[in-house]
């Protein structure tokens, strides 16, 4: 279907539900929720800075609730508007070990897994932030969902992508029919659509990788690293470095612009073996969006992200992501082709 520039975001889910008689409009339902979600979390993260100044942080707001920490209020905003919706069996969110199960009673045919704030690291200094979500098709068949609900490949996702708090609040997502873009307009409330059918450029413009660990890195990161700062016009090099140290931030502008995301495995933390990423809630989702749009995403030993079969929730993976040629290319040194 057309994409019309300056449609909502709901007008737009709506209109792919349509594509597909025998859909119930539970997708498109949950979908809404997590655009409620998004909402709420965007008005607070913008008044975050002013929180202190209004004198409400670590005391009480008019509500007379006690003033939460931004990661632990888009949680909470996140559970609370899906475990009531109806449309889900059962979570998983970043910021808690276990599943998360919905009331009784409100058993759905989804799941979904998130991260409420990533990069919440940059919260007190006004960069970009973002929330991931990840929904899968349940496959158990109980009353209640269950970890095997969730604990399924990237490539079962039905829908997945982000919302970005930056200089505007951007919602980005796919359900398998390529990628679309909806920008919040504050005045109105409304998401409209402003980046149609995302296809990331074949090649990039900038790396994004933390330079900082330099010293603990294996030959193929320090090898990659170093050919795509090598001088050679002709095939576009040295590319920018550019790394947010939000990967849903850094995420987004290699998507519009070009880019390559590394976080690989290294030598740093023997309680990480496989890097700092998390497959179910950051890797998968952003891997779903990517290929989507024209990209690819793999692991540091050249394994297509959304082919791997979760074992726990939580689990950590060596993440490539980002304009197909550069991973292609890092791949060949990733994998022993070039060195
Ligand atoms: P989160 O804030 O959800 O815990 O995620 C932080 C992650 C990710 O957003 C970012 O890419 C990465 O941490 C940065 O890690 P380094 O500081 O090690 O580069
Ligand atoms: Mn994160
Ligand atoms: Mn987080």
């Amino acid at each position: 279907m057309a994409k019309r520039k300056g449609i909502t975001v709901s007008r737009q889910i709506m209109d792919s539900q349509l594509l597909y008689p025998e859909a119930t409009g539970e997708l498109t339902g949950l979908l809404n929720e997590l655009i409620v979600a998004g909402k709420i979390i965007s008005a607070e993260v913008n008044m975050a800075g002013l929180a202190d100044i209004l004198g409400q942080s670590g005391k009480t707001n008019i509500q007379g609730e006690d003033v939460q920490k931004l990661d632990v209020f888009a949680n909470q905003t996140i559970k609370r508007r899906m475990e009531q919706c109806g449309y889900i069996c059962v979570m998983a969110s970043e910021e808690e070990e276990g599943i998360i199960p919905v009331l009784d009673g409100y058993e759905g045919k989804y799941t979904v897994a998130f991260d409420p704030l990533d990069g919440s690291s940059n919260i007190d200094v006004n960069v970009s932030i973002g929330t991931i979500f990840s929904v899968h098709r349940r496959i158990s068949t109980g009353k209640q969902g269950t970890a095997e609900d969730l604990l399924q490949k990237g490539s079962r996702q039905v829908a997945a992508g982000y919302i970005i708090y930056g200089s505007s609040t951007v919602m980005v997502y796919t359900t398998g029919d390529g990628v679309h873009g909806f920008t919040l307009d504050p005045s109105v409330g409304e998401f409209f659509l402003s980046h149609p059918d995302i296809k990331i450029p074949e090649v990039s413009q900038y790396y994004s990788v933390n330079e900082a660990y330099t010293n603990y890195w294996f030959d193929a990161t320090r090898n990659y690293i170093d050919y795509v700062k090598e001088i050679d016009p002709d095939s576009g090099r040295p590319l920018s470095l550019r790394y947010i140290g939000s990967l849903v931030a850094d995420f987004h502008r290699n998507l519009i612009k070009g880019g390559i995301f590394l976080y690989a495995r290294d030598r740093k933390s023997t309680d990480k073996p496989e890097g700092k990423l998390r497959l179910l809630y950051e890797a998968a989702p952003l891997a779903m969006v990517v290929e989507q749009a024209g990209g690819r995403a793999i692991t540091d030993d050249g394994r297509r992200i959304l082919d791997i079969e979760p074992t726990s929730l939580h689990q950590r993976v060596p993440l490539i992501i980002g304009s197909k040629k550069d991973v292609d290319l890092a791949e060949e040194f990733f994998t022993g082709d070039k060195s």
